[in-house]
């Protein structure tokens, strides 16, 4: 803004000086006399003018540069610290699903039996003591593997000898039987145990079925009782 008016009143003095009226002739005259040098100073102003502009010019091109590259600098930054936050979540997911660790025995409170039945059912132990990741569902008898990984499971089972019905319980892997702890005694008290180490798909179906015919007791000493964790991923 000051260089414009600055280049008009130039401009102006430049005009009056080089167009003079007939009625001012005399003092024009003097004037033109003691400004002769103005349209070489004009020049000179003028030039220096354009080189200082044209120096700005490259100055601010080279500032919008400057600025272009931290930019882009800034954005590429930031990106990668999206980047970073997005796999310390998932670190921190994935640290969280690694913990799985469940231990339950079959009746919630008091003691009995359980079966025999004629086909084999799914025991559901319902006094959970660890539930680790959640993984066992206390409702339905069924751990479900989270992650891919090798699991461990162990099952004890107590009863009574009764001739016919032998103490027995078979771990399934979603429809395959796997294990089988299986005692039948004449008298006394009975106790079975199995264990077992499971290369498990996120999703896979691990449960324990009651053997047909078996019958079970579980009371105040938890002797019938179903645990798993997962070892480690895979
Ligand atoms: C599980 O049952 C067995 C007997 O079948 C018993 O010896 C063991 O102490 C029980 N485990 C727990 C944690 O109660």
């Amino acid at each position: 803004m000051e260089i414009m008016v600055f280049f008009s009143l130039l401009l102006l003095v430049c005009s009056v000086s080089t167009n003079p009226t007939e009625a001012d002739n005399e003092i024009v005259d003097q004037q033109i006399s003691n400004q002769q040098p103005c349209p070489q100073d004009i020049h000179a102003v003028l030039r220096e003018m354009a080189v200082s502009l044209a120096e700005q010019k490259i100055e601010i091109r080279t500032l919008k540069q400057d600025n272009q590259e931290h930019v882009t600098k800034l954005e590429r930054q930031m990106t990668e610290l999206e980047r970073q936050k997005a796999e310390i979540e998932h670190l921190k997911q994935q640290s969280k699903v690694k913990q799985v660790a469940f231990s339950a025995s079959l009746l919630e409170g008091g003691n009995g039996y359980t079966g025999p039945f004629n086909v084999q059912i799914t025991l559901v132990f319902r006094r959970v003591i660890t539930n680790i990741g959640n993984a066992y569902n206390p409702q339905t008898g069924i751990f479900i593997a989270p992650v891919r990984g090798a699991y461990h499971f162990e099952w004890h089972l107590h009863g009574h000898a009764y001739k016919s019905h032998p103490i027995a319980g078979v771990l399934f892997r979603n429809g395959e039987h796997i294990f089988l702890a299986f005692e039948l005694q004449a008298s006394g008290t009975v106790s079975t145990s199995c264990g077992t180490s499971l290369l498990l798909e996120p999703g896979d179906q691990v449960s324990l079925r009651l053997w047909a015919h078996a019958r079970i007791f579980d009371g105040v000493n938890h002797d019938t009782n179903f645990s798993g964790h997962l070892l480690f991923t895979v």
